[in-house]
């Protein structure tokens, strides 16, 4: 992935150091790569109805302060059995991930479906008003309580569809094999092979 021999340099649109590494091991060393941190200080505002208004608002904003392509992602569970729940949300469920984990198995408790989905969706905004946008998913189902020790937000409680084990259980290596952020980079990485 380079521009005229020289790599090409993308900031990253996000705080969430777990993110950060996700995005760095799926897309590969090719890419030299800045965090927004090295621009701006302040915590990202997500204040969006829907994914991809939060995602694109990260992108854009990350390139109008550092002037290079920047990525943002924005993601989220949607647990079927409330109605997509906590979705465009799932930041803002709880006040830290135990507590978001805890109110959502209590939504569900005594329910019989457990189906949920993560989305991702990630904004490459890559000069004045050219930006592209790429989704991934990831169907599964929520566990009847938190399991496992690695990830990070939900992890604990979704199991993968063909899978008996949590995020959290599965580890990193078939996280970032499967993932809706995985899903996702996967399209942005064709897309920068045939157009970067
Ligand atoms: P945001 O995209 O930073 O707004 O994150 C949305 C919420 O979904 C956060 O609470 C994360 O913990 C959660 N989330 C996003 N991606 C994942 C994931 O891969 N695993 C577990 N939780 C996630």
């Amino acid at each position: 992935m380079t521009e005229k021999g020289k790599p090409l340099t993308i900031v990253l649109a996000t705080q969430n150091q777990h993110k950060i590494d996700e995005i760095r091991t799926i897309l590969g060393d090719d890419i030299n790569y800045q965090t927004i941190r090295e621009y701006f200080d302040l915590k990202l505002q997500e204040t969006g109805r829907s994914l991809r208004e939060n995602s694109f608002t990260k992108a854009a904003f990350s390139y109008k302060v550092s002037g290079k392509a920047s990525l943002a992602d924005d993601s989220g569970l949607f647990v079927e059995e409330l109605g997509g729940e906590p979705g465009v949300y799932s930041s803002r469920y709880g006040v830290d991930d135990k507590e978001r984990i805890s109110k959502l198995l209590a939504n569900l408790k005594n329910k019989k479906n457990r189906k949920a989905k993560f989305k991702a969706i990630f904004v490459y905004y890559y000069a004045p008003g050219s930006f592209e946008v790429f989704e991934g998913e990831c169907i599964g189902r929520i566990a009847m309580e938190p399991r496992g020790t690695g990830g990070f937000g939900y992890d604990p409680i979704f199991i993968p569809r063909g899978y008996n084990r949590t995020f959290a259980e599965l580890g990193q290596t078939v996280k970032n094999r499967i993932s809706h952020r995985a899903q996702a980079l996967a399209k942005l990485k064709k897309y920068l092979m045939t157009y970067k």
